[in-house]
Parts: C-alpha cells; structure tokens; sequence
C-alpha cells in the first residue's frame, strides 16, 4: 500500500467510532480525500426500519457535496472485517455521480488493506440512465 493514503485510512479509522449501529454492530467507518486537499468523513447511521441505514462511504460523500466540493481523488473505508470491503452497489452508484474514476481504499481494523478503482468496481455507471427522456 502506498504510505500516501495512509492518513486517509486513519481519518476514515477515526470517523469509524462514531459509527451508530445498534442493530448490525458492524461499525464503518470513511474519508474522502477531495481534490481540494479537504478531507470529510463519514460513519454509518443505521435506523429501526434498517431500510434507511446509511452507509458511511454516503455519509463521507454528501458531507463533502453539502461543504461546495465537487471534485474527488479517493476514499478511504475501514471495518472490522477478514478481507477489506468495499463499497455497496447503492455507494459505487452514488460515488460515481460526482467521481467515476474515485480510487478507493478499503482497509481492515487490523491492517490489511486493498486498493481498487471506481470505474473497475461499477464500469459505465451512467449508461441506459435518462438517456431516453424527453424534457419538456
Ligand atoms: N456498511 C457501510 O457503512 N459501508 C459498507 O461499505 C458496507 C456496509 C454498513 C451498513 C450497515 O450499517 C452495516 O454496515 C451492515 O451492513
């Protein structure tokens, strides 16, 4: 792993305790690195109709968007897990709204870590979307 991701593993260690998971005790933690320099976090905010759950990778992303950044160069994800993960399907979609070619970093509490790309993990994510609509 390149050393120059590794304050962005910690930033995303961090935000991770603030992680509110009552129900899947599975806390994540992320930070998203924009191309600003600026680095905003997020944690996932999990709710009783689970549905609504948040994950922190949106959380990280829609801070950022919130605070006039449009413009992203990696994010970084941590949990407790064996293999690093990565970002859900709803994420990947999410992120490559404003970042298809984000490069993401997951990482584990304990080391390990991976890094992959955005546009390998969801290839083409606008295709078929509102191609077709007529706007009046
Ligand atoms: N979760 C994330 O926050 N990010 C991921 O990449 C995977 C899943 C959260 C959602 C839920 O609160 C918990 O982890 C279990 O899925």
């Amino acid at each position: 792993m390149d050393i120059q991701y590794d304050y962005l593993i910690r930033a995303a260690s961090a935000a991770r305790k603030q992680a509110y998971a009552p129900y899947s005790r599975f806390a994540v933690g992320a930070a998203i690195q924009c191309k600003s320099g600026t680095v905003f976090v997020g944690a996932n905010i999990e709710n009783i109709s689970y549905g609504l759950t948040i994950c922190a990778e949106r959380i990280a992303i829609a801070s950022a968007v919130a605070a006039g950044e449009r413009e992203f160069v990696a994010i970084a994800v941590i949990a407790d897990t064996s293999e690093p993960i990565v970002p859900c399907g709803a994420c990947r979609q999410f992120l490559a709204e404003f970042a298809p070619e984000l490069i993401i970093i997951s990482a584990t509490v304990r080391g390990g870590q991976k890094i992959d790309n955005l546009c390998h993990l969801l290839p083409d994510p606008k295709r078929g979307i509102l191609e077709n609509v007529h706007t009046h």
